[in-house]
């Protein structure tokens, strides 16, 4: 099938990176010229593993294309998948601009019948919304639906091939059957409803796995009151299959470029009809309050911080990105330096993007340089290459041995006996 894709990042680019790979194929259309040249010489615009090989394995085969014109990639297009941002406004809604500027050129361009699809994460009513824009500029046939997208960045690639479920949300019987048609060869159950219900599935699945962070934060909190380790708790508690193992790592709370602001814009949804959604708002201050937890007790094992040299591990609000989009690392790292403490950033593949985000920020290029004269090491980012790092050499770097393990990810046992005080959060 002739597939567009509007919006050339983590979503587009790894929809286009596989169903150029499913066969079909496929032009994204970019309004950023320097992505988009930086595309055409084989050059991916963030970290993602396996992607590069798979957009240079698609381009070779002539499967896949970007360009900056509508003009090139709509009119022939069978399915138009909108991927572009929706970043959070000042209010907790999500910015909708992009959404309705891509249907507008969408709508200028439509030569076809054709489906177009909204993958960004929308609030309920934006796709019936970019319906409404494009029928006000068109006379032809064309369907609208919601297929939320579901990948995690550092594992895209792999979620995108072998997603657990695909949702196709629409009205129309002709627009379901393309979009099973598109999805064919992929392999997880089809969900197929109405467009708003498949909207709102979007948000629920984030706001959930939100929701089990900041349970599992406070389990943690209760751990520290109690003596307990909420490691082996988690470990418990998810063995039972009705509650899972995922998604219980205690740790600094949630960040990236999606749960803070879907949380967000779910709240301000419910809000919208007058329903006051007590658990999710709950889930978003205990989110806050998990980073300031973090900051009090580097205080309380540091004392006053000016001038102490702090080495931080970890930089990206996750490991296996280069993402620092709301990283509780750089808010964390904001704040030492507020207190006047001297900050050395490491992270495997985030430097150049915490460096757009903090330019004052000092950068290593070995992770064991954070800890030469450090007064503690902050492990912020969970990074398993950290776990690997020659501690033993680091303990003899430091001015002090103190480790603060903002995502439980180092063996507590192990960093006692090489002569760390360590700290960490929920466990003994
Ligand atoms: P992104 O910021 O990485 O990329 C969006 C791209 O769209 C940018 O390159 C931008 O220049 C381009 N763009 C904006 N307006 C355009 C237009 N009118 N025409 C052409 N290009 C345009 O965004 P993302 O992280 O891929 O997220 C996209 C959507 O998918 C969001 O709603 C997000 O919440 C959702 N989502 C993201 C992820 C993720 O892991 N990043 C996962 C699931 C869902
Ligand atoms: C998340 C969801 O997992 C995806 O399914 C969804 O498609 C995506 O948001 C989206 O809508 O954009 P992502 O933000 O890439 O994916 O990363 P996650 O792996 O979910 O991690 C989010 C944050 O939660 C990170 O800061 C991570 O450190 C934190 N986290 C995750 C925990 O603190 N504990 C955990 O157990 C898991």
């Amino acid at each position: 099938m002739k597939i567009a894709i509007i919006g050339a990042g983590y979503v587009g680019l790894v929809s286009a990176a596989v169903f150029s790979k499913l066969g079909h194929k496929v032009c994204v259309v970019e309004k950023n010229k320097d992505r988009v040249a930086n595309l055409k010489a084989g050059k991916a615009p963030f970290y993602e593993p396996n992607l590069p090989e798979l957009l240079k394995e698609a381009t070779k085969s002539g499967k896949l294309s970007v360009t900056d014109d509508y003009a090139q990639a709509i009119p022939n297009a069978e399915v138009i998948f909108i991927c572009v941002g929706t970043p959070m406004l000042a209010n907790g809604e999500p910015d909708l601009s992009y959404v309705f500027g891509a249907a507008k050129d969408i709508a200028h361009h439509i030569k076809n019948y054709c489906v177009v699809v909204d993958k960004s994460t929308v609030p309920v009513g934006t796709t019936e919304k970019v319906k409404k824009i494009i029928a006000d500029a068109t006379k032809l046939d064309f369907d609208v639906a919601s297929c939320p997208e579901f990948l995690r960045e550092g594992s895209a690639i792999e979620n995108t091939l072998n997603p657990d479920r695909i949702v196709i949300g629409t009205d129309s019987k002709r627009a379901r059957d393309i979009l099973l048609e598109v999805h064919g060869k992929l392999p997880g159950e089809r969900v197929t409803t109405d467009i708003r219900t498949a909207e709102i599935i979007k948000y629920a699945s984030n706001a959930f796995l939100a929701t089990k962070i900041s349970f599992i934060n406070e389990i943690a909190n209760l751990c520290d009151e109690v003596g307990a380790n909420v490691d082996d708790v988690a470990v418990g508690m998810g063995l039972d299959p009705r509650i899972g193992k995922a998604f219980l790592k205690a740790g600094i709370g949630y960040g990236g470029s999606c749960f803070p602001k879907d949380t967000k814009a779910l709240h301000h949804m419910a809000l919208s009809k007058d329903y006051n959604f007590k658990l999710l708002r709950a889930v978003i201050e205990v989110n806050g309050s998990q980073r300031r937890k973090f900051m009090g007790t580097i205080r309380n094992k540091l004392g006053d911080l000016n001038e102490k040299n702090i080495g931080v591990l970890g930089l990206a609000f996750k490991n296996n990105t280069d993402d620092v989009r709301e990283s509780a690392a750089l808010d964390i790292i904001s704040w030492l330096t507020k207190e006047g403490a001297k900050v050395k950033g490491y992270d495997p593949e985030a430097m150049p993007n915490a460096k757009k985000a903090l330019p004052a920020l000092t950068t290593v290029n070995k992770a064991e340089d954070v800890a030469v004269d450090a007064d503690a090491i902050l492990i912020l980012t969970e990074w398993s290459k950290f776990v690997d790092l020659n501690w033993a050499e680091m303990r003899r770097k430091v001015k002090n041995p103190v480790i603060l393990d903002g995502r439980n990810l180092l063996n507590s046992v192990k960093m006692r006996k090489l002569g760390f005080k360590y700290y960490s959060v929920g466990r003994p």
